[in-house]
């Protein structure tokens, strides 16, 4: 790779359809150039959760209006564009094979090379586009709506699943507890200020497998014990648990939030000390939330390790993780782009099973 290369990036796993453009430099870490995005959240909502076919539509009506948009903003056109990367899994099917379908088509009439690229590698590499990069090795705290993972990572592609949820991820957690308060779909960003309001000590939820020595996680019971609280709380009061009043939602809100980030970060700070590694990398939705940074924050200055975490506007799905994990697999000389425009996409697909 002689020369700088321009990496066009497609995210359409799930509801938000966005676009970015990564400029990759021979040596150094890829700059991204702009970046655009659109969330369906809204035409969502009115479902409480997303509508697989509903959101394969949306995305063909917004790519091409956001990859226009980001080249615009980058000042590029795309002749420029040398690569094009999109999320080839994990994800929905139909929304998969959207992004996959348009990459493919834009490589194909421009004649440069796709790179399928992996939606938590994505969420994994976005620390690197943020004002303080970490270094490699590091252990991943992979916390999004759909997995939470811990994993030691010593390069591009070299990933090892230390422990994972064995039903609900941390972010489903989040969603489930917020419905359960009455707030609207996805609900994590919701609880989390509502949180702010209460006491987390207010009530004693489960803190799954806390003690179970390894580094599995377990959510789908504190849902249910969420659940039974809120039951409890509308009994006591007299009330539905829709009429809960506001100072009660948000002792659960805390509450349900500290059971969920104690979890996290316990079991982040034993994967560190069973790897002995110093540094820890925080991804995907749920690294926005700002009890679990404040709290890994505090932790890691007390033990002296650092913890770096993707900008704020690029925890959640983004266009710019995909172009960047395009980017940094090409840059490692570990993937090539090609030529086969004959796609295909995969719902289900490990991390640790890419290789490099
Ligand atoms: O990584 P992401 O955008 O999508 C997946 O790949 O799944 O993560 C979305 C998840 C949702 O569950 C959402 O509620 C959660 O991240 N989330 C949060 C916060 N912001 C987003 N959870 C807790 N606190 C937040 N501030
Ligand atoms: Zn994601």
């Amino acid at each position: 790779m002689a020369k700088n290369v321009c990496v066009l990036g497609i995210e359409s796993s799930c509801d938000e359809t966005g676009v970015a453009l990564v400029d990759m430099p021979v040596q150094g870490l890829p700059v991204l150039l702009a970046h655009a995005l659109y969330s369906q959240i809204e035409m969502h909502q009115a479902y409480g959760g997303v509508v697989p076919e509903l959101a394969s539509r949306d995305h063909i009506r917004r790519v091409l209006p956001l990859t226009q948009q980001v080249l615009e903003e980058a000042g590029r056109t795309l002749a420029d564009v040398d690569v094009v990367a999109f999320t080839r899994g994990p994800g929905l099917a139909g929304a998969l094979l959207v992004g996959a379908g348009v990459a493919c088509a834009l490589g194909a009439a421009l004649g440069k090379p796709v790179l399928g690229v992996h939606h938590l590698e994505g969420h994994l590499l976005s620390p690197f586009l943020s004002t303080d990069p970490p270094q490699f090795p590091f252990v991943a705290l992979l916390v999004s709506g759909g997995h939470t993972q811990l994993m030691r990572v010593d390069g591009v592609g070299r990933y090892q699943i230390l422990g994972e949820t064995i039903d609900d991820a941390a972010g489903e957690a989040f969603d489930k507890s917020a419905k359960l308060l009455g707030l609207a779909y996805p609900g994590g960003q919701a609880l989390s200020k509502l949180a702010e309001q209460g006491n987390p000590k207010a009530f004693k939820l489960p803190r799954p497998l806390l003690h179970s020595g390894d580094l599995d996680f377990s959510f789908a019971g504190l849902k249910t014990a969420v659940m039974v609280q809120v039951g409890k709380c509308a009994q006591a009061q007299g009330c539905a648990a829709q009429d809960l009043p506001p100072a009660t939602l948000a002792d659960l809100a805390a509450s349900t939030q500290a059971a969920i980030v104690e979890v996290l970060v316990k079991k982040s700070l034993t994967a560190l000390d069973q790897t002995g590694l110093e540094r820890l990398v925080v991804a995907g939705g749920v690294g926005a939330n700002r009890a679990l940074r404040e709290q890994l924050n505090a932790e890691c200055a007390r033990l002296a390790t650092r913890v770096h975490y993707p900008e704020l506007y690029l925890c959640t799905d983004n266009g710019a993780m995909i172009a960047m994990a395009a980017a940094m697999r090409l840059q490692s000389g570990q993937q090539t782009a090609n030529e086969n425009y004959a796609f295909d996409v995969k719902p289900r697909w490990p991390l640790d099973s890419i290789g490099v």
